[in-house]
């Protein structure tokens, strides 16, 4: 029998397969022109709504009693109740009103006046990370951009934000790292995540956070936390240890995506990398483009909550509703020419940090890391070449590289490059 024409569009987004070598987006830009709501198939458990309009995934975002985030998790596989249970504890994946509870006492903590406080630390870790790079270059005429590069900068800065001690940074890094292969399906196949380096980190906290208790407040992440009430009590320290897991697991994947997509982004686009070599005020801008031309995640999901319609669709109590950022990020009604990557695109409403309720609590840190990193960087190195294939993480839900193999050359050191640091004019 001959196959429809459209079935393999049936399960495309849940298939990681789809996403191994390219972002199909010819296919997913077919399907929301046709079914701006789409029905999505799932082998052995059931399929999801798939929104794919700009419109539609705000629609969703800003309604979240409706649509919640809790009842069945933010991940499109259906998850075991101790898995699900785990997830709830997660500020992604609480509804209100207790999501706003645990919310509010982080929101001055990660405020862009808060976290413009901490350029200064992050251009100097940025500087080390170039420095160390230069030299791996110069040794072996390469770098791998992804792990010994960009993966660098969201761990450490984390580390600082919570006062962990600075002999510490080197393991938490390492953990991350470990984290994050136990999440690449490629890595490790059918046996499925190993969730160890998570426990592992966790425990970590749990002890850190104990040790902390008995010293007396200082100006960090830590002391906020452990001395707020979240929801009408104080965190417990297995409570801290598990937000702390969510914060380098929040913002440790997705930064150094932004970092090593957006570099692979502007080697394939050599005429706005110059652009951005001779002004660096663009460098913000490049930041967003690269936000919305290569968003780190592809979606969350959600779970309706009562029947209701959208986009079309009749959707059920219960269905499951996936917001595809990929597809909103595209859609030709908010972007113009919207496959084009342009730095000076302006108004960029792109969806790469949600909106809404969910809204990215780590938003300034990440803007503000992508700005210094790349102002570092091509200050750093007058000549970066790709000197080998670019490999994808096989994910339907991270959108981002494995390898990205660099040579940097023209190394100039910080005192001899432009930027002087954090008095610049931005
Ligand atoms: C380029 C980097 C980043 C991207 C693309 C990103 C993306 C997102 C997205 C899409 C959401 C969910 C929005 C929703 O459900 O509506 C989110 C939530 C969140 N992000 Fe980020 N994020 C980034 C960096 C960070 C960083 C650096 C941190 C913290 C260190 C962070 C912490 C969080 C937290 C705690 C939440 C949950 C907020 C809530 O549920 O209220 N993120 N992020």
């Amino acid at each position: 029998m001959t196959e429809p024409v459209d079935a393999p569009a049936r399960g495309l987004l849940a298939d990681p397969d789809a996403f191994a070598h390219e972002v199909p987006h010819e296919a997913i830009a077919q399907m929301r022109a046709e079914t701006p709501v789409a029905w999505q198939e799932m082998t052995g458990q059931s399929g999801f709504w798939a929104v794919l309009t700009h419109e539609d995934v705000v629609r969703v975002s800003r309604q979240p009693t409706l649509f919640s985030a809790s009842t069945g998790g933010v991940v499109m596989e259906d998850l075991d109740e101790e898995s699900l249970e785990m997830m709830r504890m997660m500020l992604l994946a609480m509804d209100p009103p207790r999501h706003i509870e645990y919310r509010r006492p982080l929101a001055e903590a990660f405020s862009r006046r808060v976290m413009a406080g901490l350029e200064p630390q992050i251009r100097s870790i940025c500087r080390e990370l170039m420095s160390a790079a230069a030299e791996k270059s110069s040794a072996a005429g390469e770098v791998e951009f992804v792990h010994e590069v960009a993966a660098g900068l969201p761990t450490e800065v984390i580390g600082r934000l919570m006062g962990l001690p600075e002999q510490d940074l080197e393991r938490l890094h390492l953990l991350a790292e470990r984290q994050t292969a136990g999440s690449d399906p490629e890595i490790v196949g059918d046996a499925g995540p190993d969730h160890s380096a998570s426990v592992e980190m966790a425990m970590y906290a749990i002890e850190f956070a104990a040790r902390r208790r008995g010293e007396a407040p200082r100006e960090d992440l830590t002391s906020l936390i452990l001395g707020s009430d979240f929801d009408g009590s104080p965190m417990t320290d297995v409570d801290f240890g598990s937000f702390f897991v969510q914060l380098v697991t929040a913002g440790n994947d997705t930064t150094r995506t932004m970092l090593s997509s957006g570099l692979w982004a502007l080697l394939a686009h050599p005429e706005q990398l110059a652009e951005l070599r001779s002004d660096p005020r663009l460098i913000p801008g490049a930041v967003e483009e690269i936000l919305r031309w290569a968003n780190p995640l592809h979606y969350f999901r959600r779970t309706a909550t009562s029947d209701t319609e959208l986009g079309g669709a009749a959707i059920r109590a219960g269905d499951k509703v996936v917001m595809h950022y990929t597809a909103a990020n595209r859609d030709p009604a908010t972007f113009s020419d919207p496959d084009r990557f342009d730095i000076h695109r302006d108004p960029n409403p792109h969806l790469s940090f949600g909106i809404g309720e969910h809204f990215c609590l780590g938003v300034h840190l990440a803007r503000l890391e992508g700005r210094v990193f790349f102002e570092e960087l091509l200050a750093a190195f007058g000549e970066i070449q790709q000197s080998g294939p670019a490999v994808r993480l096989r994910s339907n839900l991270n959108n981002g590289l494995r390898r990205l193999p660099v040579s940097l050359g023209d190394f100039r050191p910080p005192d001899r490059n432009m930027l002087n640091g954090p008095e610049q004019d931005h």
